[in-house]
């Protein structure tokens, strides 16, 4: 073979290799970290009424104003950033001649270019709602069936940066393969769009090691409610699959386990407290659902905690788990930077009061534990902190150290351990 054969041969090759990139996998280069923003279902759901329910309905007006107020509230310098339109957004039907999907007319009058410019120009991105189905999960719009291509079109002209990708009516439809076709279209269109699939939860054996593949986060569990026992269900039933949900999770890739229900009617401040502090532990999306003018200042200032946030966001990726349940006690544990100068990772860990204790369930309860049961075991030991209270340093621990808290009922205590470091 010619030098120049060869040349040729590897050009065609490296030419490949990225044509397989963008057409095969996911790899976006998006969601580095777990996605933060906002959306509107748990707490405004498909109310579609603008003349009974001015503030309430699924509109432009919402969400213009939720703009606003991510950036003049300071939500998004904390980095909530995408602003995300949920299902009930549609006109019912497609476009006669064209069957393109249209925004609803009356909801919608300046139309979703208009819409993602705003939210563009305030330096939030704009994310999207779809369905892989026949029609939508609320049996609104049309679903994506038969229209991949031209819908994924019509998203990137809209600049849409996020689609979240429903999976309800879906009758012979094998998820398998429909997913990736879909985010095939996406990667077709050049336009770089975080892609968040529903498809683990429409499936009884979801094949996470496809589904991480192919999307950049996945629905695991049952819609979140604004009620404690619905945090503890989905709590639950992450621990009950933690072994698979943790191995697939990391940069690019989350677990979903619903929306912040932070800031609305059901949650005690120790409840919201401890959502907070678990989604921070699972690297989940931060994905706020309330109505940002009316939420209660100590709320506000849980979700705009820095230190929780940074555990969430942490570079390394790695999702926590519960590794300690008894009763109604829990700890869970996630690895995050920093690691010390010998290799040894610092630690976030949660201890978890579900409340009802006897002999009696609504007080306080304490708990200690020798660290090293929880795999802390740098011989150095580890500075800790309260992360809801971060001023405060709360000295040194070593694993043979016990470690004493007292939680209260439905609520949490959040810690960060910092592996010290060999001078
Ligand atoms: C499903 C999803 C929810 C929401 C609704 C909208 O139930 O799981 O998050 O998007 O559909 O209809």
């Amino acid at each position: 073979m010619s030098r120049e054969d060869c040349y040729s041969m590897r050009l065609a090759l490296v030419a490949r290799f990225l044509w397989l990139c963008s057409v095969v996998g996911l790899e976006n280069g998006l969601a580095r970290t777990p996605p933060m923003g906002w959306m509107p279902f748990e707490r405004f759901r498909c109310v579609t009424d603008c003349v009974k329910f001015p503030r309430d309905c699924i509109s432009e007006s919402l969400f213009m104003r939720t703009a606003d107020l991510l950036v003049s509230e300071g939500y998004s310098a904390v980095g909530y950033e995408y602003l995300i339109i949920d299902d009930c957004w549609m006109e019912r039907q497609r476009h006669e001649i064209t069957k393109e999907l249209m925004p609803d007319r009356e909801r919608f009058p300046r139309g979703l270019y208009f819409l993602s410019d705003y939210i563009h120009n305030k330096g939030l991105k704009f994310g999207l709602y779809h369905d892989i189905g026949e029609r939508t999960c609320m049996h609104f719009g049309p679903g994506a069936k038969g229209y991949y291509a031209l819908d994924a079109k019509t998203f990137a002209i809209w600049n849409v940066d996020y689609v979240k990708l429903d999976g309800c009516f879906i009758k012979n439809i094998n998820l398998d393969i429909a997913y990736p076709a879909f985010g095939r279209e996406l990667n077709k269109t050049g336009r770089p769009m975080v892609y968040s699939c529903s498809w683990p939860y429409y499936q009884k054996h979801p094949n996470y090691e496809l589904i991480k593949k192919h999307c950049n986060l996945w629905r695991f569990a049952d819609d979140i409610r604004d009620s404690f026992d619905s945090v503890g269900k989905t709590m639950y039933n992450y621990y009950k699959q933690q072994n698979n949900l943790t191995k697939h999770a990391g940069p690019g890739h989350w677990n979903d386990p619903d929306m912040l229900v932070l800031g609305n009617y059901r949650l005690s401040y120790d409840a919201s407290r401890l959502q907070l502090a678990i989604w921070a532990i699972l690297a989940a999306p931060l994905i706020m659902t309330n109505d940002l003018q009316t939420v209660r200042p100590e709320i506000k200032t849980l979700l705009q905690n820095r230190a929780i946030i940074e555990v969430d966001q942490d570079p390394l990726g790695i999702p926590g788990r519960c590794v300690y349940i008894a009763g109604s006690f829990q700890i869970w544990v996630r690895p995050v930077m920093p690691f010390n100068n010998m290799g040894a990772h610092s630690y976030a860990v949660a201890f978890v009061n579900i409340g009802n204790y006897e002999p009696c369930p609504l007080c306080p309860q304490t708990h200690e534990v020798v660290l090293e049961r929880l795999g802390l075991k740098n011989d150095l030991g580890y500075k800790v902190i309260d992360l809801f209270d971060s001023i405060e340093d709360l000295g040194l621990f070593k694993p043979k150290d016990t470690f004493i808290t007292r939680i209260n009922p439905s609520g949490v205590t959040f810690f960060k351990f910092t592996a010290v470091d060999m001078y």
